[in-house]
C-alpha cells in the first residue's frame, strides 16, 4: 500500500503510521458483537468498560450486541510514567451489584496482562456467574499470564499504538483508525 500523507499523524513529538483502518476495526467489532450476542441474548449481562482507552471500543461494542445490558466502568491504573508496577491501583471501583450476573469486561489492549489478572480476582470477590473478557488488541508477545482473553479483535507486535480510544500522554485518542509508531 502506498503512502499518503493522511496514512501519518502526529501526537506530541512522535509519527505514527495507518495500522487498522476505521473499517476493518468496525468489522470485527461487529464479529465481536455477533459472537457476544448469541451467548448472553437471554442473561441480561453487565458490561464493564476499563477506562480511559477502552470507552471507544465499549460503545461501539454494546450497540454492535444490540441485546439487553447494563453498562458500567471502572478505572484501573497498573502503569506509573511509562512502565508497569506489577502492582494495580483501582481509581474508580464499581459500585453494581454483580452477584449471579454475568460480566463482560472491556479492555482496549491487553498487554502483560496484569490489568486484566487482577481485575479479575476483584470481580469474582463479588461472586458473579460468569466473567468474559474482550481485549479489541492484544500484544501476545509480552503477555505474562496464563488465563485466557475470551474474544480478542487483533493480535499485534509489541509495537506502541494509539488511536480508537488508545493514547500517548492523552493523545490520540479520538481517532477512529489504529496507528502504530512509526520507526524511521
Ligand atoms: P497490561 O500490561 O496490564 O497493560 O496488560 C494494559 C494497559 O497498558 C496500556 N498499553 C498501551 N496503551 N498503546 C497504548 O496507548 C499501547 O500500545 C499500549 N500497550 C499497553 C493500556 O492502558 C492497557 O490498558
Ligand atoms: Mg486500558
Amino acid at each position: 500500500m502506498q503512502n499518503t500523507m493522511s496514512d501519518i499523524v502526529q501526537a506530541h513529538d512522535l509519527s505514527f503510521q495507518l495500522y487498522i483502518s476505521e473499517e476493518d476495526i468496525q468489522r470485527r467489532v461487529r464479529e465481536i458483537g455477533q459472537a457476544l450476542a448469541a451467548k448472553f441474548r437471554e442473561d441480561y449481562p453487565v458490561f464493564i468498560g476499563v477506562l480511559n482507552g477502552a470507552f471507544m471500543f465499549t460503545a461501539d461494542l454494546v450497540r454492535a450486541t444490540n441485546i439487553q445490558c447494563e453498562v458500567a466502568f471502572t478505572r484501573l491504573s497498573s502503569y506509573q510514567g511509562t512502565s508497569s508496577t506489577g502492582h494495580v491501583n483501582t481509581l474508580i471501583g464499581l459500585d453494581a451489584d454483580l452477584k449471579g450476573r454475568h460480566v463482560i469486561v472491556v479492555e482496549d489492549i491487553v498487554d502483560t496482562g496484569g490489568t486484566l489478572h487482577q481485575f479479575k480476582q476483584t470481580l469474582s470477590e463479588k461472586e458473579p456467574a460468569s466473567i468474559t473478557l474482550v481485549g479489541f488488541l492484544m500484544k501476545p508477545e509480552v503477555f505474562k499470564n496464563r488465563f485466557k482473553v475470551d474474544h480478542v479483535g487483533y493480535e499485534i507486535p509489541n509495537k506502541f499504538v494509539i488511536g480508537y480510544g488508545l493514547d500517548y500522554n492523552g493523545a490520540g485518542r479520538q481517532l477512529s483508525n489504529i496507528y502504530q509508531l512509526k520507526e524511521d
